[in-house]
């Protein structure tokens, strides 16, 4: 679907972060967790590619999403006021299984921006009366996103960070390996950066606990047109992020 969208907020949330609110018709109402929106950022063609970003909450009526400014397209989103218009199109990909088991704990484990796909996810497991835990990683205390949420919305969460500034002085994926090694958990969930993925896939190699990581990869098309997105599985094919993902089984991927 391709929808012109009404801002209602473009704020400031954090140095370097912004909250992008919404109106929407009919995109609102077809988001799933995990999926993800393409964004035309700019009326001329300069940039001419759409930025992808993921859905970080909606209701019937608005979408959320959280960026990070780190080039020219995210800059340029920032520049946006109330009542501006964005052309978007989505829902993108395929989204989270969440046809999952639920006898067990579930193990949501974020590193640093990849907690804001996962948080509709974490909602919605929470909704729906999973027992779960929210492994929440980033580089320093500034760069944790959505604690407040988690605390408003009583989900369990821990937190580690690479210099010790907030939670635990560690990297996410010990604490998902204490996890596993300590209780019964029915299902992992990821996103984060490539080398975190990397890391939680060979941890859960280890086991036969299903795990679903959402890749993030360049994008241009966002439809699964052009290949752009492509990434290598085990088996020897390769597959579109965009379109068979972003969301694929841990066991799948060739880190
Ligand atoms: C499915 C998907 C969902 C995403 N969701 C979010 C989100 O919710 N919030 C958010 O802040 N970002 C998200 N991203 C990343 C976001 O799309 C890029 O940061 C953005 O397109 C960069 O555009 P730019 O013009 O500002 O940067 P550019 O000038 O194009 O690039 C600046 C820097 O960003 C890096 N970069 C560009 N594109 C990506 C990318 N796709 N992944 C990782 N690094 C990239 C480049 O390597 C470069 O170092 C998502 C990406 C994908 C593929
Ligand atoms: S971005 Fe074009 S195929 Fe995925």
């Amino acid at each position: 679907m391709q929808e012109q969208v009404q801002i209602l907020q473009n704020k400031q949330i954090a140095s370097g972060y912004y909250h992008l609110v919404v109106r929407s018709e009919t995109i609102a109402r077809n988001c799933r967790p995990g999926q993800f929106a393409n964004i035309r950022i700019s009326d001329s063609l300069d940039p001419l590619l759409r930025r992808p970003l993921s859905f970080f909450n909606y209701s019937t009526e608005t979408i959320e999403f959280v960026y990070r400014v780190v080039g020219y397209g995210t800059s340029l989103l920032t520049e946006k006021l109330v009542n501006d218009t964005l052309d978007i199109i989505g829902p993108l990909g395929n989204g989270f299984n969440l046809d999952i088991k639920k006898e067990g704990k579930v193990l949501v484990v974020g590193g640093g921006m990849g907690i804001i796909p996962l948080y509709p996810l974490i909602k919605n497991l929470a909704q729906n009366g999973f027992v779960l835990e929210v492994l929440n990683g980033a580089r320093n205390h500034d760069e944790l996103l959505l604690l407040d949420y988690f605390r408003k919305d009583s989900i369990p969460y821990s937190v580690t960070t690479d210099d010790g500034s907030a939670g635990e002085k560690s990297y996410v994926t010990n604490i998902l390996a204490e996890r596993l090694a300590e209780e019964k958990i029915d299902c992992v969930f990821g996103c984060g950066p490539h080398p975190m993925l990397a890391a939680v896939a060979k941890i859960m190699k280890e086991t036969d606990i299903p795990c679903q990581l959402s890749l993030e990869e360049r994008m241009a098309c966002g439809v699964g047109a052009c290949l752009g997105c492509v990434v290598l599985m085990n088996d020897g094919s390769y597959k579109k992020v965009c379109k068979d993902g972003p969301v694929f089984l841990s066991n799948l991927i060739a880190f």
